[in-house]
């Protein structure tokens, strides 16, 4: 059976198309019966336009009355322009309607639970349920049209410079980036599993070994982590490892990519260089390393001045080789002590003991704890900080990364509270220098800072034996707005050194042998000198499209707790698949 076939999509017609017949399918989106004339937007991805079913004929305008929104139609009719006041200039098509002949209805859908417009009160479990529903919204399709076009940029770009696509395996071994793994059961090997890639890492570092010279991908990774809006348990890198490169040539490629991703998605025009900071300035002025510099209000170090007070908890802090860091708030002084209180809740959360403060006002310094400063040091601290009469100074003290990035954590609550960001400001930067490895006091060892086959800087290799903790990386991450969108280093591809740092994470030879050996095998037979780097595409789509999660930029996400609301996984089996499996639940 045929029907009506649309001639031209609902966001395309304008004076141009006037007296032209034309026919339109999609769905309704608005009834407004306004009695003998019935108006409808039609909708579908392209657009709205506006239907008129009136005297011009009866019949069709008796059809219209029964239709519902969200039910699916074909019309046809005549192009007309709108009189000039009552054209709607928000609309692309907005100069014209269609004076409708004939309408045939196509499917008639059940009410949806939710309206599908952009102020829909509908909540996110509803919408994640009822996800083909969501995703009718204009807001949810634009969002999808940006992240392909990010894909779409991103395959031409890199094909442009010479890279060449290579798809890795998803069931495989588990990969060094030390999240928890998802593992798929084997049926043909009893009690075997396979685990699902975290990143391709150790496959494009092979295919570095193999010669090809330049690889990327766009490619799902898996990881068992907790999740917070900017992570989901599966979700997509564009994967870039070189050969024969440093540092510089992978900020060079990345930078001419992010470059165009800015132009041709936002009409913003980057300037490249990027900034860098390295780790330790970011952490000493921001208190993160992937610092937003869309606003000011910089962490500054007082440990000198403070630690010669007399109020006990800097002295001790700065005695036990501890630091005092501040950061003074414009315009704070009249905040309520239940605003203070909820501060030092958030710097709590973030490692800190308390929170210590100054009110400067005229001719005083009003401060639980200004009576254990003398007049002089009240007046350098509060010139230190060149605070003036009506702002306030934050103070934290203890162990420097504690100290820092609690400081760094009441930096961005208070950037939320006085609202500095605007979302159209893009504020991109290089973090490098990162340390290679971090100490756990919890077990007493190291930990790769990014992953173990990263190089540290050759200077530093000899401190391998005799200081790790000072080691510095060839590690790089790339930060948008406060969000690290990617990550990456250049690779250790001398198995002497590779030894090295194994044994200074305690994996030990069988170990290593177990865990990698497909890699190290691979670096036996000669690897060149290759890094690289993976971008977060859903970090990235987020922030382009302007959302404040990344399920507004996945068709089908998860929830926090890992579960799709739309499939219903994860979900129980039947025994006779466990039997085939192997397992037993317990
Ligand atoms: P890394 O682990 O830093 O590096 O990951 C690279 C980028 O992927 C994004 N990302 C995530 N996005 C959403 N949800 C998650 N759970 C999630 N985890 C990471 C981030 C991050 O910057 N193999 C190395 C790369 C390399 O060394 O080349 C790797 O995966 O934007
Ligand atoms: P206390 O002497 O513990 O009552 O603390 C006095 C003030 O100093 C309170 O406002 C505490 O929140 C604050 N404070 C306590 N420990 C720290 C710390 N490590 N850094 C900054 N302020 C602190």
């Amino acid at each position: 059976m045929s029907f009506l076939k649309r001639t031209h999509t609902c966001g395309e017609l304008s004076i141009a198309n006037a007296s032209a017949v034309v026919r339109l399918n999609g769905w309704v989106h608005r009834v407004r019966d306004q009695g003998g004339v019935v108006f409808i937007d039609l909708r579908d991805r392209y657009g709205l336009t506006q239907l008129v079913f009136s005297e011009h004929n009866p019949e069709a305008a008796k059809d219209a009355t029964s239709l519902r929104p969200e039910d699916i139609i074909a019309v046809e009719g005549e192009v007309a322009r709108r009189d000039e006041d009552k054209r709607n200039p928000k609309l692309a098509t907005g100069e014209i309607e269609i004076i409708v002949r004939k309408v045939e209805l196509l499917t008639k859908g059940k009410t949806p639970p939710f309206e599908v417009s952009e102020y829909t009160q509908a909540g996110e479990d509803v919408r994640m349920k009822y996800r083909f529903i969501d995703l009718r919204r204009a807001q949810m399709q634009q969002n999808l049209i940006t992240r392909h076009k990010l894909v779409t940029i991103a395959h031409e770009y890199f094909n442009a410079h010479n890279f060449i696509e290579v798809e890795t395996p998803f069931l495989t071994k588990s990969t060094p980036e030390g999240a928890r793994d998802f593992l798929v059961p084997s049926r043909l090997q009893a009690g075997h599993f396979y685990a699902l890639p975290q990143s391709p890492q150790i496959f494009k570092q092979l295919l570095m070994v193999s010669g090809m010279d330049r690889y990327f991908q766009v490619v799902k990774c898996f990881r068992d982590e907790d999740l917070r809006a900017d992570r989901q348990p599966e979700f997509t890198q564009f994967d870039v490892e070189m050969s024969f490169i440093d540092e510089e040539d992978v900020y060079e490629v990345i930078e001419g990519f992010i470059a165009r991703v800015f132009k041709e998605i936002k009409g913003v025009e980057l300037s490249l260089p990027l900034m860098r900071l390295s780790y330790e300035e970011a952490m000493n002025k921001y208190g993160k390393d992937s610092p937003d510099l869309r606003y000011e209000l910089f962490i500054e170090d007082v440990t000198e001045l403070a630690g010669k007070s007399g109020f006990g908890v800097f002295s001790s802090a700065v005695s036990e080789g501890g630091v005092v860091k501040g950061i003074r708030v414009k315009g704070a002084e009249p905040w309520s002590r239940k605003e203070i209180d909820a501060l030092e809740v958030i710097v709590k959360e973030n490692g800190a003991k308390g929170l210590a403060w100054f009110k400067v006002r005229e001719n005083e310094i009003y401060s639980p704890i200004a009576k254990f400063f003398s007049a002089d040091e009240l007046k350098s601290i509060v010139a230190h900080f060149e605070a003036e009469v009506g702002d306030m100074i934050f103070f934290g003290a203890g162990p420097w990364k504690s100290t820092v990035t609690s400081l760094g954590a009441l930096r961005t609550a208070m950037a939320k509270k006085l609202e500095l960001t605007r979302k159209d400001d893009y504020k991109l930067l290089w973090v490098t220098d990162f340390p290679a490895f971090e100490f756990h006091e919890e077990d007493g060892r190291y930990y790769s800072m990014h992953h173990p086959f990263t190089s540290p800087r050759p200077e530093d290799v000899s401190l391998l034996d005799s200081d790790p903790g000072k080691v510095l990386a060839r590690a790089y991450d790339l930060v948008l707005n406060g969000s690290e969108i990617g990550g990456g280093s250049i690779r250790i591809h001398r198995r002497e050194v590779q030894a090295k740092v194994f044994d200074l994470l305690g994996i030990s030879r069988e170990e290593a042998e177990e865990r990698f050996s497909f890699l190290l095998g691979g670096l036996e037979y000669g690897a060149p000198p290759h890094g690289g780097i993976a971008l977060g595409v859903d970090r990235i789509a987020m922030l382009l499209a302007g959302a404040d999660s990344l399920r507004d930029v996945i068709a089908f996400p998860k929830t926090a707790s890992a579960t799709c609301l739309l499939s219903g996984a994860p979900s129980i089996v039947d025994q006779k698949q466990l039997d085939e499996l192997h397992l037993k639940t317990k």
